[in-house]
């Protein structure tokens, strides 16, 4: 199966579609045309500079590295703003870690929404509402329960002047645009500070069996209740 296959097919009960490749989208903006497309390869990563302002996660040559890496792995996908052949934005998808109650082998058919930034010159210019679009467009992402574990630790509070609960209010509703609501779980992540939330949303092509497993992994200590 190679990228840009976007034929669905079936083992066993789990339905997934591999790195459907969207349809480029040119959007302009103050600055400039902007392109944003994908799914990426790890080569095509390493041959766009990150752009300087994108280091809310780590400097942007490591940055550039992770986002290879994310890339090559088996259902990882990286979707991209381009401007001047620089990375200006990015949105990342692969399954969820291994020691996650979401692993692949608990509850196959899950991929987790790693992060999405846009560099700091460039943001309010709707980079990332248009990358989430994309990534969502044309059901790509039907097959999957996409998750996002949205820690108030990983957010750029300082870079934005926003307060916790601003900054949660204004994720919740970007996400919100491509139809990942907040979900109760247990994970005791989630439950370190009341400002952290577990976001998903379930596609339509997810199978009933897939759902139930999904449902049974967000509460797993009810014996504290
Ligand atoms: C979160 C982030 C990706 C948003 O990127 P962006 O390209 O600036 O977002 P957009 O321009 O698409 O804005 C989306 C919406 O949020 C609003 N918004 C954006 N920045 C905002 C801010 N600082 N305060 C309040 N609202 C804001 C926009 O007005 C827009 O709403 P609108 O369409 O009604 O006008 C960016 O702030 C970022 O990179 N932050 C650091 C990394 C991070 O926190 N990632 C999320 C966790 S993984």
């Amino acid at each position: 199966m190679t990228a840009g296959d976007n034929k669905l097919w079936k083992v066993g009960v789990i339905i997934t579609a591999v790195n459907v490749l969207r349809t480029p989208r040119i959007i302009q903006t103050e600055r400039g045309d902007v392109t944003i497309l994908g799914p990426i390869t790890a080569e095509e990563v390493l041959r766009h500079d990150l752009d300087e302002g994108l280091s809310a996660f780590r400097p942007p040559k490591e940055q550039q590295k992770a986002l290879a890496e994310i890339a090559a792995l088996p259902e990882g996908q990286v979707i991209v703003a381009i401007h001047d052949a620089r990375i200006i934005g990015y949105v990342t998808f692969h399954r969820p870690e291994e020691f996650e109650r979401w692993a692949h082998n608990q509850v196959p058919g899950m991929l987790e929404l790693g992060a999405i930034e846009t560099s700091k010159q460039w943001r309010g210019m709707h980079i990332s509402s248009h990358l989430l679009e994309v990534a969502f467009s044309g059901g790509a992402l039907d097959a999957y329960i996409i998750i996002a574990t949205e820690y108030y630790w990983h957010w750029d509070l300082k870079g934005t002047g926003l307060s916790v609960w601003e900054y949660q209010k204004f994720l919740e509703s970007l996400f919100n645009r491509v139809g990942l609501r907040r979900v109760g779980t247990d994970e005791p992540d989630i439950l370190a500070h009341p400002a952290n939330m577990l976001m998903a949303r379930v596609g339509p092509l997810v199978p009933q069996d897939t759902v139930l497993l999904f449902e049974e992994s967000l509460y797993q200590n009810r014996w504290m209740f």
